[in-house]
């Protein structure tokens, strides 16, 4: 088993107090997990304030996006550099919501990549498809699609460095999970494809989150899918009650299956 990965993307949540709360509620409540990786990615304006009371604990700060330049005339924009000097370790790149509202493409995910690699920053790449092209019989064709132009000409060095995150758009916001074997039967190919392009040994090194609509009552029967290694959770992030339970209930399951291998 991977080490599993819980990020909550805070997408357009939360003043400097609500985040201020948020976060030493998570901080108090799971200080002593250790057998997930956690982080949070807040929006830019409070990256500051997050960063400093997670400073020396085992939560992670995240940037929801970056831009690909290093500095410049580019208003509105923020660098891979500026993530982390106020202490981001990871980054979210090509979030269904940017590809749609701020059309970002393929290309343009790869030249994001590269920058956030540049300074060291853990990318978290999504890819998924809609509705229509999942009713259309097309899933495997976009995600593959996604792969290839996405990760086009980074060494498997430089993926392994990587995070993939398997986000159906139709299973987004929308309560409609996808099934765990409906997020296994995509993750399993998205796998298979690193194989491919990659090895082997990429293919089973590399950590594949799910996302769309993950909540405490179904992460369990998620993330026991051999190739789903965590989660990446929208609305159910913005609660600490529920980002604590999602974390818990992944530590628990990790714990048990480390314990049945033993006997
Ligand atoms: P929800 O968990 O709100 O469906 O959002 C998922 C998501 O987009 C995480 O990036």
């Amino acid at each position: 088993m991977r080490k599993p990965i819980i990020a909550g993307n805070w997408k357009m949540h939360k003043t400097t107090l609500e985040a201020i709360n948020l976060v030493n509620a998570l901080k108090r409540e799971l200080y002593n997990i250790e057998n997930v990786d956690i982080v949070v990615c807040p929006p830019f304006t409070v990256l500051n304030e997050v960063s400093e009371i997670i400073q020396d604990s085992n939560i992670a700060l995240g940037g929801q996006d970056v831009f690909w330049e290093k500095e410049g005339a580019f208003t509105g924009e923020v660098s891979a550099r500026m993530l982390k000097d106020v202490g981001c370790r990871y980054v979210i790149i090509g979030h269904s919501e940017r590809r749609k509202y701020f059309g970002e493409t393929d290309e343009i995910v790869g030249k994001k990549i590269r920058a956030a690699l540049k300074e060291e920053l853990i990318p978290i790449v999504c890819i998924g498809e809609s509705l229509k092209q999942r009713e259309e019989g097309k899933t495997f064709d976009i995600v593959k699609g996604q792969i290839r132009q996405g990760f086009k000409d980074l060494s498997e060095e430089e993926f392994l460095k990587l995070i993939i995150a398997y986000e159906p758009i139709w299973a987004i916001g929308t309560g409609r999970t996808a099934t765990p074997g409906e997020a296994e039967e995509v993750q399993g190919f998205i796998r298979q494809q690193i194989a491919d392009i990659y090895s082997e040994e990429a293919a089973n090194l590399i950590r594949i989150q799910y996302g769309g609509s993950v909540k405490p009552d179904n992460i369990e029967e998620l993330i026991r899918e051999k190739d789903i290694d965590g989660a990446l959770v929208g609305g159910a992030s913005l609660e600490a009650d529920s980002f604590v339970e999602i974390v818990k209930k992944s530590s628990a399951l990790v714990r048990s299956e480390t314990s049945d291998k033993q006997k």
